[in-house]
């Protein structure tokens, strides 16, 4: 019998899919990426954009219809809305929040599935400690053989306005040291070359335990030790910080250890004063540039990532055009720029979404532009020089050629390389630089 799972959305969707994986497989399910071959079919859902919550609708429907032909069982995962959750309820056999994890095997029974399969408990014989983090004892069924997702700590305190997560992932909770720790030591034995520490707001980890949990700092620290310690290479990064808790200490911890990846990924959301206060991020301008200071200053050769929403509720061209001046200042290597929309739950969903569609994707053009000609200066200041490259897959548009990613995670493509190469650290020359990418060959 076979099990499909579609992951919508980030890489922490990403990362509950592999634990999700690993219970139903040690049912004895196969599994398969053919929706249409599967008896047990699931959504790890996303509620960030209206299109990732339209296709879950789209999915379940059509699931539904074959329904009429064969028996299946259909559940969904992931980050939920409140309002769509309901509606679910009815469309789905079964839905389920990554805390119920452990007792997945029993709902599937309550289902109806076959009884060959095995019901035993998958944190059989384990200690378990807190309900809300049992979930994360599951070994995950890592997806890569050389890059890995570590989740440190799930759900938000934080409330930005317009963002769904506080209400689909609940309150921060983070998970025990010694779990993270135990798990970053099995990726590293087991030759894993990326690893990412993950969170929807990763160093406020430790602060829902105050005075029985480490700082993110020290947690940094502590894996940087096993760096040192070991005899292997691996990259670790972590995504994504909020900047209100940015402390100098975090960016120390990276300087302090050679397998702290030097990038940073920083979302900022807009540059003006009273949107970043409409938006309830609790930080200043002045504030997220003394960060920016003090990673150019601690890591110079580190690149830095942002997040941006552009035509955000009442957001006027004044306004824009301060986010604008901002990315000229800092020349982000990356930014992930979304036109704003409501989701409902959000605080700013009852607010009046008055930046037209059309001006939104002008402010989104005007943003790219500007990344663009940025990182372009940027990429090409290391044409000529080598750098230590992982190569991940086959080049999909160039035959004989491999892709890869910096320690600073930005894209290259590499010439004349073998296939045996994937899964491992090269050192590459860059030949030449485009927007956002790079190519370059091997160093014989
Ligand atoms: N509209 C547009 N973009 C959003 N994001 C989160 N919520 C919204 C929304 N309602 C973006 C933010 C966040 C990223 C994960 O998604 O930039 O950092
Ligand atoms: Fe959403 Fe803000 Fe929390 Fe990030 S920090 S998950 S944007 S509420």
């Amino acid at each position: 019998m076979k099990c499909c799972i579609v992951t919508l959305g980030c890489q922490m969707n990403q990362s509950d899919s592999e634990r999700i994986r690993s219970v139903i497989e040690g049912m004895g399910y196969a599994m398969t990426k053919n929706e249409e071959e599967a008896d047990l079919i699931g959504v790890v859902a996303c509620s960030v954009r209206q299109k990732a919550i339209d296709k879950v609708y789209a999915k379940i429907h059509r699931w539904n219809r074959w329904k009429n032909d064969r028996p299946l069982i259909t559940f969904v995962s992931g980050c939920i809305l409140p309002a769509d959750e309901r509606k679910f309820l009815k469309l789905f056999d079964l839905v389920f929040r990554m805390n119920e994890l452990p007792e997945l095997p029993s709902m599937l029974q309550q289902c109806g599935i076959a009884t060959e399969y095995s019901l035993r408990h998958p944190l059989e014989g384990m200690e378990r400690q807190d309900e809300r983090t049992d979930f994360w004892l599951v070994d995950p069924a890592y997806s890569s053989a050389f890059e890995a997702y570590v989740p440190i700590q799930n759900g938000c305190d934080k409330f930005c306005t317009y963002c769904a997560v506080p209400y689909t992932r609940g309150r921060e909770v983070s998970r025990a040291s010694a779990d993270i720790l135990a798990e970053v030591q099995r990726l590293v034995d087991r030759g894993v070359k990326s690893i990412t520490l993950l969170g929807q707001n990763v160093n406020s980890y430790g602060l829902d335990k105050k005075g029985k949990e480490i700082s993110f700092a020290e947690l940094l620290c502590r894996v940087g030790e096993i760096g040192n310690a070991s005899d292997k290479d691996f990259w670790v990064y972590f995504t994504s910080p909020h900047p209100r808790d940015m402390t100098r200490d975090v960016i120390e911890a990276v300087a302090g250890y050679d397998c702290l990846a030097k990038q940073i990924h920083l979302p900022i959301q807009s540059g003006d004063e009273e949107v970043l206060r409409r938006m309830n991020r609790n930080h200043s301008m002045e504030a997220y540039l003394k960060i920016v200071s003090d990673i150019r200053e601690l890591l110079p050769t580190a690149t830095l990532f942002t997040d941006i929403i552009v035509g955000f509720s009442g957001e006027t061209e004044a306004q824009f055009a301060h986010t604008a001046a901002l990315m000229e200042k800092v020349e982000f290597n990356m930014a992930y720029i979304a036109k704003y929309s409501p989701r409902a739950g959000a605080r700013s969903a009852k607010w009046e979404d008055d930046v037209s569609p059309q001006e939104k994707s002008e402010r989104l053009a005007r943003l790219s532009e500007i990344l663009k000609r940025t990182s372009l200066a940027h990429n090409q200041a290391m044409v000529g020089k080598a750098f230590r490259v992982l190569l991940d897959g086959k080049d999909r548009r160039m035959e004989g050629a491999l892709t890869g990613r910096t320690e600073g995670k930005l894209p290259i493509r590499v010439l004349d390389a073998s296939e045996e190469l994937i899964g491992t650290f090269q050192e590459v020359e860059v030949t030449s630089a485009a927007e956002l990418s790079l190519t370059g060959r091997l160093v014989k």
